[in-house]
């Protein structure tokens, strides 16, 4: 696929998960949104969610054989903890936006950091589902130019 999307540990409970913190939208919702979206623009998207870090490194590192030209992540819990993720995302050179659906600079301390940041192309959060949407908007922006 043109796009990969990858979500981390716990976002398949999206809807039931603290729902005032991350919303009532299903990650199926979410997903089926963003499938819609790059129908639209005429691309194609892939969508992953793995609870496990490894499967997530390995995601990346199929991308690569893909050729995906553009990663959308919401690492969750990993964010905060993950070298290996990090260091596969660095490994394939594959651009990407990191995605929060909470601001996570508003909640506890140990959310302020992220492995991630400092090697994004952008980061969005604190917009809830829509940080999505406008992340692939920008991701399409960018492939498109890349042509
Ligand atoms: C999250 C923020 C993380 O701190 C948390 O562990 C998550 C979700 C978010 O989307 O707001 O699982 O990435």
């Amino acid at each position: 696929a043109d796009i990969l999307v990858l979500h981390g540990p716990n976002l398949n409970m999206l809807g039931v998960r603290e729902p005032g913190i991350y919303g009532s939208k299903s990650l199926e919702d979410i997903n089926s949104g963003l499938e819609q979206e790059a129908d639209s623009f005429g691309i194609t998207l892939d969508t992953f969610q793995s609870n496990t870090e490894g499967e997530l490194v390995t995601r990346i590192q199929q991308a690569y054989k893909e050729n995906v030209k553009f990663i959308i992540i919401n690492p969750a819990a990993y964010t905060h903890t993950s070298v290996a993720m990090r260091d596969a995302l660095l490994s394939v050179k594959i651009p990407f936006i990191e995605v929060h659906l909470s601001n996570v600079h508003q909640r506890e301390t140990f959310r302020h950091h992220s492995y991630f940041s400092d090697k994004a192309v952008a980061v969005i959060c604190g917009l809830g589902a829509d940080g999505y949407s406008y992340a692939l908007d920008a991701a399409y922006k960018r492939i498109s130019q890349a042509k």
